[in-house]
């Protein structure tokens, strides 16, 4: 396997969670390299459901390492509730699991100010999580953020902080809400800080040394391309950098050491928040998708829109992040449908698109063209070989990597790991 990146090739909620933990088998260490909290990676583990936000999903498998890199924003209480949960039930986290010192901090200000400028767009907004990803990336980017490093010299922390709760309550003064607690937020961050201090690293190192060493590094995407902050449908998107190139900037792993990318898609599309979705069925049908796949968001319990597979963002996800093998979610949810659609190009009026628009307007007036495909009409989450499944779903996985092109090497037949098909 060596340096491997997964990452999710349509609207987030692939099922990167469950195909990251049935690929850590034969991984050494795990990494997630962009979003925050914003992420919800569902892995089932027996009779067990695991959600996991900001820890790699690999925590699950003992005695992998698995390490939050520089590229991913931190909430550091959210980071403490989700081990103290893990904990709670018997995950071991000291020595298992390392955070980036230079990945960013996460505050409640951030969290408030991602809730007003939503209120403020109305209409427009994103539907973001509210976990305040975007202000968190913006203070980042602006040089005024804090870093996880920070947490460890607490004087400086506090003088930084200071600073930052001065110029944030300016803002908040003159949206018309309640300024915020210096002391407060200080003295809950530093006792966070008090009990991360063991897991805070330079993990740029640490993770180099993993690739001279010729360990096996899984990277784990959080959100999927068309989240991108570059590559997504701007402004509804994330604030990072969700695909493969992603990893590289967001772990300090240089391009060529990594080997594959692995693109995981759903064998149907979903999309959590506002913005331009193609494919979508505002119907029955759609409906009916969401009962049968569950779709509901694993962060914000919200239900997740649902459509037909659309080839030409899959097509795009595998040109923009360089994608080797394909791993399809969820085909169990097309097993009684008569007859499925694969979305192989757009139109809007008589001018006919292969690729995908960057303009949002004009992809919300885009109007799918549709291939259509009989359905196999029988149960296919027992099986365990490519070679069992119904002769139609054999035809439908072969088109849908033929369509986006890469090769098809799993396929996923339900939540649990043995639901894994290995093509
Ligand atoms: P992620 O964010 O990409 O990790 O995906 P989520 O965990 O948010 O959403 C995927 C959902 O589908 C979760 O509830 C998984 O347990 C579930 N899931 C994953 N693979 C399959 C599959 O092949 N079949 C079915 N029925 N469910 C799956
Ligand atoms: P995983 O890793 C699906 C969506 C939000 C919103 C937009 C911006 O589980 O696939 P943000 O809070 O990031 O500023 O919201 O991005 N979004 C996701 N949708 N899965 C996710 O993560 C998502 N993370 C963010 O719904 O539309
Ligand atoms: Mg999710």
């Amino acid at each position: 396997m060596a340096v491997t990146i997964l990452i999710g090739a349509q609207w987030g909620d692939e099922g990167k969670g469950k195909i990251i933990d049935v690929l850590t088998e034969q991984a050494d260490m795990v990494v997630r390299y962009q979003g925050g909290n914003n992420a919800g990676h569902t892995v089932e583990v027996g009779e067990d459901q695991y959600i996991l936000h900001l820890i790699p999903s690999g925590i699950l498998h003992p005695g992998k390492l698995s390490v939050i890199g520089n590229g991913v924003v931190v909430d550091p209480l959210a980071l403490l509730q989700e081990i103290d949960g893990l904990q709670a039930r018997g995950v071991k986290i000291r020595g298992n699991l390392y955070v980036s010192d230079a990945a960013h901090v996460v505050f409640p200000y951030h969290r408030l100010l991602d809730e007003l400028r939503e209120q403020q767009k109305g209409k427009g907004k994103i539907g973001t999580t509210k976990r305040g990803i975007g202000p968190a990336y913006a203070d980042k980017v602006a040089r005024t953020g804090l870093r996880m490093g920070d947490l460890l010299v607490p004087d400086r922390f506090s003088e930084k902080l200071r600073r930052k709760v001065r110029e944030t309550n300016d803002i908040f003064r003159a949206l018309g809400s309640k300024p915020l607690s210096f002391a407060k937020l200080n003295r809950e961050y530093l006792a966070a800080a008090k009990r991360l201090k063991p897991l805070i690293t330079d993990t740029v190192t640490l993770l180099n040394a993993g690739v001279r060493d010729r360990q096996e590094i899984l990277f784990e995407g959080a959100q999927g391309t068309l989240l991108d902050i570059d590559f997504g449908t701007y402004p509804f998107v994330t604030s990072s950098s969700a695909t493969a190139g992603g990893a590289c900037t967001g772990a300090g792993i240089p391009p060529n050491r990594i080997d594959r990318v692995v693109g995981v898609m759903k064998a149907y599309t979903t999309r959590v928040g506002e913005g331009p979705f193609p494919t979508e069925l505002v119907n029955k049908q759609g409906e009916a998708l969401r009962r049968a796949g569950r779709e509901f968001g694993a962060t914000t319990g919200r239900p997740r829109r649902c459509g037909w597979f659309d080839a030409v963002v899959s097509r795009y996800s595998v040109m923009i992040n360089g994608i080797n093998d394909l791993a399809v979610t969820k085909l169990d949810v097309l097993d009684h449908l008569p007859k499925l659609r694969v979305c192989v190009g757009y139109k809007v009026g008589r001018k006919v698109y292969e690729t995908l628009p960057h303009d949002a307007d004009l992809l919300q007036r885009c109007r799918p063209i549709y291939q259509e495909f009989d359905g196999w009409m029988t149960p296919t989450s027992h099986l365990t070989e490519f070679d069992q499944l119904p002769k139609r779903a054999r035809v439908y996985l072969r088109r849908l990597a033929e369509f986006s092109g890469a090769r098809l090497s799993i396929v996923s037949v339900g939540a649990r790991r043995s639901q894994t098909i290995m093509v």
